[in-house]
């Protein structure tokens, strides 16, 4: 492993990558990031601008402009649109499609990832995303890719959305939202979602969260073993 641990975590929506990303993060007393948080946060400005979230122009010119960051609170991450904590407003269904739409933009894409190298640069991490191991870190001492059927990751969505109060969406509102992401993410020109060549590909369906958590530990520990 580098003198600063790098673990990249890779998937479709709902593929369980942020539970398992902080669970891992917290057994190695390292730092979680979410990366999607910072595209839903682009994806916010749009909407408040009235910018369409599919509009490249405009997103261009927007993303030049807008001051997004990241913060390392004792709660974990948030995320900043200047100075307002926008954590609370990013897991809308809206903000689901527009985070998708403004991630297949390169100059969006673009200033994200250098804002999370920058973050790889000075913090050992488990980081999640779409790209990470292909694109942020592709020196990741660890990448994982993480995939489970979309009914199942449809049903894990539906259920931590509920669980976070979020009850007038439907299962079938959700399942939608994941294929139209699915498609959108993997066939957009700039870093589409896949695994690196390197990664360990790692399928979850039927499998709780704690056996995949341990199933990446192990391979953490082939690695220290070599
Ligand atoms: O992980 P998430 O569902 O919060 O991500 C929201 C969207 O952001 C996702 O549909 C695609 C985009 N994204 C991306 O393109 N690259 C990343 N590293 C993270 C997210």
């Amino acid at each position: 492993m580098d003198k600063k641990t790098a673990i990249a975590i890779d998937g479709p929506a709902g593929a369980g990558k942020s539970t398992i990303a902080r669970m891992l993060a917290e057994k190695l007393g390292i730092v979680y990031i979410d990366t999607g948080a910072m595209y839903r946060a682009v994806a916010l400005e749009a909407v408040r601008r009235g910018i369409d979230t599919k509009d490249r122009k405009k997103l261009e010119e927007m993303v030049r402009e807008v001051d997004i960051s990241i913060k390392l609170t004792g709660q974990g991450q948030a995320v900043f649109l200047g100075k307002e904590n926008v954590n609370h407003l990013i897991r809308t269904p809206e903000i689901s499609i527009g985070s998708s739409n403004v991630a297949a933009v390169p100059e969006v894409r673009k200033k994200m990832v250098e804002l999370q190298r920058e973050i790889a640069g000075t913090n050992s991490i488990v980081m999640d995303g779409r790209d990470i191991g292909t694109r942020v870190i592709p020196d990741a001492g660890l990448k994982i890719f993480l995939t489970a059927s979309v009914e199942e990751r449809a049903k894990r969505r539906y259920k931590e959305l509920n669980e976070a109060g979020n009850t007038s969406v439907t299962l079938q509102e959700v399942e939608d939202d994941i294929r139209y992401r699915d498609l959108n993410d993997m066939t957009r020109d700039c870093d589409p979602l896949r695994p690196a060549d390197d990664a360990k590909i790692l399928d979850t369906t039927g499998i709780p969260v704690e056996q995949v958590v341990e199933l990446i530990m192990e391979e953490l520990y082939k690695l220290m073993e070599d």
